[in-house]
This record gives structure tokens, sequence and C-alpha cells, in this order.
């Protein structure tokens, strides 16, 4: 089964190759990137970037999860990941990050809306999630613009975060 390439007025959203490792740990890595998301380490190690590329294929045939590279329509240039993680439950999840010199210009609402167009069409979604650190509002933000509503907070307890921290969970109905 083919992951096939999204398209917005800006971005290209497709599957991620092996050429992209460097740019994947060159703007993951960075430090604002890495401190509120859940599983992205600080410093980035080498050949991580490789290894995690090299999951998608599986994850997208077996429909547990769907990750997609961002990148600029005009010239192909990777700026970020967006993903929609347990896909088969009751729960799936979005997840994304943007390279830290491509914030605030709404690249990450584009891609969002696309993803989760794609996701409920192609996956016969009941609801998508999503969560984000309350210290981290801009997250909380693409969450509502992109239709999800907020439904409360915890804290680190599920393992969103190794330190404990409160977060703030969003949800949108699909049916
Ligand atoms: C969260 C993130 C993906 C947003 O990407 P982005 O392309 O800058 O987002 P957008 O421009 O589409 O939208 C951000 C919105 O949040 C708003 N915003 C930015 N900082 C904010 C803040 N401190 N408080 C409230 N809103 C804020 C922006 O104004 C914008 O809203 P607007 O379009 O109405 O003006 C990006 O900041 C990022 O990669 N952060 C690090 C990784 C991360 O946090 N991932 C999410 C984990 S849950």
């Amino acid at each position: 089964m083919q992951q096939l390439t999204l398209t917005t007025e800006r971005l290209l959203l497709r599957a991620f190759e092996s050429a992209d490792a460097h740019q994947v740990q060159r703007l993951a890595g960075n430090a604002d990137v890495s401190s509120t998301t859940a599983n992205i380490p600080h410093p980035y190690p080498d050949g991580l970037a490789e290894k995690w590329i090299s999951t998608h294929g599986e994850n997208f045939a077996n429909q547990s999860r769907v990750t997609y590279a961002i990148c600029l329509k005009e010239n192909g240039e990777l700026i970020g990941c967006i993903s929609l993680i347990h896909l088969s439950s009751e729960h799936p999840e979005l997840g994304y990050w943007l390279g830290v010199e491509h914030w605030g210009r709404g690249y990450c609402t584009e891609a969002c809306r696309e993803m989760i167009k794609f996701c409920i069409e192609r996956f016969s979604l009941k609801a998508i999630y999503g969560k984000h650190l309350s210290r981290n509002p801009a997250s909380g933000h693409v969450m509502e613009k992109c239709g999800l509503t907020y439904i409360g907070s915890d804290t680190g307890k599920d393992g969103f975060m190794l330190v404990p921290e409160e977060f703030r969970i969003y949800r949108m109905l699909c049916e």
C-alpha cells in the first residue's frame, strides 16, 4: 500500500526518505523543538533519524501510524513532520513539529488540516486526539484552528513526558 503525497496551498506532505535524515536531525535536534515534544531527545544522536525513518513504511502498512514530512511546495525543502499515531485504537493522536525558523507562518495549521481530512477519509476515524504541554500554547492554538476542542488537563503520568508536567488534551469527533 503506497503512502500518497498530499498537497495544500503552500505545502507538500510526503513520506520521509532516508535522505531526509540529516535535515531531521538538524531541525528536530533543536532544543526548542525537543523540549515541547514527548519523544525527541536532545542532543539528537547520530543514526536516530535514519532508524526512525526506517520504521515508517511498516507502520503505515499495518496502519498503526502515518507519518508525513512537511515540505515547502515552492522548493521542496523539508521543514517539519506531522503524524497520527495509535491509528487503530480508540485514541488516534496527532503529533507535529516544525523547524524553528519556520514557526509562526501558519504552516503547521495548514498541514494539520490536510492531515486530518486525509486520515478521516482514509482510516474511517471516529475521533482524533491531540495533547500539548500547558507551557506550549501555540500547539493548542493549532489544534483549535483545526477543529479540535479542549476536553481537559492531566499530568505526565500517562508517559507523555518523563518528568510529570501538566498537559492539555483536545479531541475532534469525526462521526
Ligand atoms: C507547535 C508548532 C508546531 C506550531 O507551528 P507553527 O507553524 O508555528 O503554527 P501555526 O503558525 O500554524 O499556528 C500557531 C498559532 O499559535 C499562535 N501562537 C504562537 N505562540 C503562541 C503563544 N505563546 N500563545 C498562544 N498562541 C500562540 C500563533 O499566533 C498562531 O496562531 P494564529 O495563526 O492565529 O496567529 C511549532 O511551534 C513547533 O514545532 N514547536 C515545537 C514542537 C512542538 O511543540 N510540537 C507540538 C507538541 S504537542
